[in-house]
């Protein structure tokens, strides 16, 4: 893994004494096992995915694993990382059936961003907590992360929450202005996704040769 960005070292308001309290207090403090809601945000963020299958896949955030087990299925090969050691304990747990195809490791985004190639980057309910500045920052590595026919999906929720730098309507406006292209995306009054490519390419139903 790369330490830093290269640069000057990113900045970010919310300490992580913040995650580290949550998964003190329980196992899954957002409850993604559990809930409807998480359910559908997931079953929506993989039906936006263009594609069936990916080589190499990256979820940051992965917390204890929900999405992540989902990914794997539609993946040769899955990093996650989570800046929280119980969630990535507990991921790690979830995560074991799949073998050495899928590492769980420690990471912070920002610090420990991965020197590697990936297919498809999910960024899934995690940029809200960055600093705007360290957003941007990161939205500049993207491009070279991904393969060429590289794909990122964003997922945030919108509802205000007080303790968090920004809103996820805050994000995805600052990721619709970024260098990757946007390929399209949903919203709804609770949450916002978008998928970006490296460039722009073929549909799907272009790819399959459904349009002339
Ligand atoms: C709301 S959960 C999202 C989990 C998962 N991505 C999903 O959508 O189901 C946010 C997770 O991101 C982790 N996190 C927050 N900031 C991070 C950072 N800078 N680097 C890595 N993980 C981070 C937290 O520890 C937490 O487990």
């Amino acid at each position: 893994m790369t330490t830093g960005a290269g640069g000057a070292s990113p900045t970010r308001s919310m300490s992580d004494t913040y995650f580290h309290d949550m998964y003190a207090g329980s196992d899954d403090p957002w409850g993604f096992a559990e809930r409807f809601y998480e359910r559908r945000k997931y079953a929506l963020t993989l039906a936006s995915l263009s594609a069936e299958h990916y080589p190499h896949v990256f979820e940051p955030g992965c917390s204890i694993g929900v999405l992540s087990d989902q990914l794997a299925r539609r993946s040769d090969r899955l990093l996650c990382t989570d800046l929280s050691p119980r969630a990535v304990e507990l991921a790690t747990r979830r995560l074991a059936h799949h073998g050495d195809r899928v590492r769980v490791q420690i990471g912070d985004l920002l610090t420990d961003w991965p020197d590697e190639e990936f297919d498809l980057i999910v960024l899934s309910e995690v940029l809200y907590y960055l600093d705007p500045d360290a957003l941007d920052g990161l939205l500049e590595r993207l491009p070279a992360s991904l393969s060429s026919g590289g794909e990122m999906i964003a997922v945030h929720w919108r509802h205000e929450v007080a303790e968090y730098p920004q809103s996820g309507d805050d994000v995805h406006d600052r990721l619709r202005h970024g260098p990757l292209h946007h390929a399209g995306g949903y919203r709804d009054a609770d949450l916002r996704l978008d998928v970006f490519t490296a460039r722009a390419g073929p549909s799907v139903a272009q790819r399959e040769n459904l349009v002339p």
